[in-house]
């Protein structure tokens, strides 16, 4: 039996959190054979529920979960951790942007960066759910700057599966026939689905889907909109789906990518494709089961130039807005 490894979650008696935990302790995050202890950390008000949330992970009597460790403290919470995901934050209401959460959320993100870089283990890796994950993670990952900077992500993944399932169902084929479709810039309503690089069923989704106002009027709108959607729809954000896009993303990162496919997750720009180095910025990437590379080489037409500088323009001004925090 391998030694367990410690996942530390943040917001852990929240909505995503309801979902992902049984999820974690399933072995769905880290496989089938990988034991883990899960330090669940809440701010003092939340400490009842999450006791709620405690019994229940007990009461589902998982093999692979070999600890759980709830508490309000920074420190103890991340104690150990290999993976933190850093969800707890407050999400938007309707007729916000994800940015209008910057003044309340981001400043989070300062203590849990500084206690991920002292009580972490030395492999730790940050994948930030908490809205607006992109700067969120920013500022974590400046808070924490003994650990290297490529261990540091923002959840774009939701996007990316909203995608395929919009090209999906726009062709009627079956999700999995999508591929190579990336998410570029901020998880915000200017995020980029980069749809000219996407495949279906091998072929390139624009000789598939060839109405070019299809993809201009619908596609990228329904995508950038998505969240807001669900907040309209359910009078709560997203939840389930974003726990699946948060182990999904876990285990893009993991595991080798597929020759013909690529994910998409936010990452420390090193000035790929001309982005401002820093920012985190999210591309299509590939992993080789242990290192990450953003997918060098891609010809970006003048429609698609226009739209990665637009998001990165946003991140930008993002970036301005918390400068005290960084
Ligand atoms: P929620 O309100 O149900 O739960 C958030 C939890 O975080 C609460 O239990 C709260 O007590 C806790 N919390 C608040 N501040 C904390 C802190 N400083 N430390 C630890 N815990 C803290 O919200 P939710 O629906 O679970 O969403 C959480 C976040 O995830 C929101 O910001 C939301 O916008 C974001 N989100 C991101 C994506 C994405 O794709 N990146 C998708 C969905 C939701
Ligand atoms: C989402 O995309 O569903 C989340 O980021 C929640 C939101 O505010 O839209």
């Amino acid at each position: 039996m391998k030694n367990p490894v410690h996942v530390a979650v943040t917001g852990a008696a929240g909505q995503i959190g309801y979902s992902l935990l049984v999820r974690i302790a399933s072995g769905q995050l880290l496989g089938p054979d990988q034991p883990v202890i899960l330090r669940l950390i809440e701010i003092e008000p939340a400490m009842k529920a999450l006791e709620g949330v405690v019994m229940e992970l007990q009461d589902c009597a998982f093999p692979l979960l070999k600890g759980i460790v709830p508490t309000c403290d920074l420190n103890e919470g991340f104690d150990s951790a290999s993976w933190a995901l850093l969800v707890g934050s407050v999400p938007r209401k309707a007729g916000m942007e994800r940015k209008d959460l910057l003044g309340i959320n981001g400043k989070i993100f300062t203590s849990q960066g500084k206690a991920i870089q002292e009580n972490a283990a030395s492999d730790i890796r940050t994948l930030v759910v908490g809205n607006p994950c992109n700067t969120n993670c920013l500022i974590a990952m400046n808070n924490a700057p003994d650990v290297p900077k490529d261990r540091w992500f923002a959840m774009t993944k939701l996007d990316e599966n909203r995608a395929k399932t919009q090209l999906a169902l726009k062709a009627g084929v079956d999700v999995t026939d999508v591929k190579n479709l990336a998410i570029w810039g901020n998880h915000s309503s200017t995020m980029y689905p980069n749809y000219f690089d996407a495949t279906i069923g091998g072929k390139a989704a624009t000789d598939v889907i060839t109405e070019e106002a299809w993809y201009k009027d619908e596609f990228i709108p329904t995508v950038q909109q998505r969240g807001a959607a669900i907040i309209k729809a359910r009078g709560l954000s997203s939840a389930a789906s974003a726990a699946n896009a948060a182990i999904d993303t876990v285990a893009n990162i993991i595991k080798p990518t597929a020759a013909d496919d690529v994910f998409s997750v936010g990452i420390c720009s090193q000035g790929e494709y001309g982005i401002e180095p820093g920012l985190i910025y999210s591309y299509p990437i590939k992993s080789d089961g242990e290192k990450l590379s953003v997918v060098e080489g891609l010809d970006i037409n003048e429609f698609s130039q226009q739209k990665i500088k637009e998001t990165e323009a946003e991140l930008s001004e993002e970036k301005t807005m918390v400068s005290d925090l960084l």
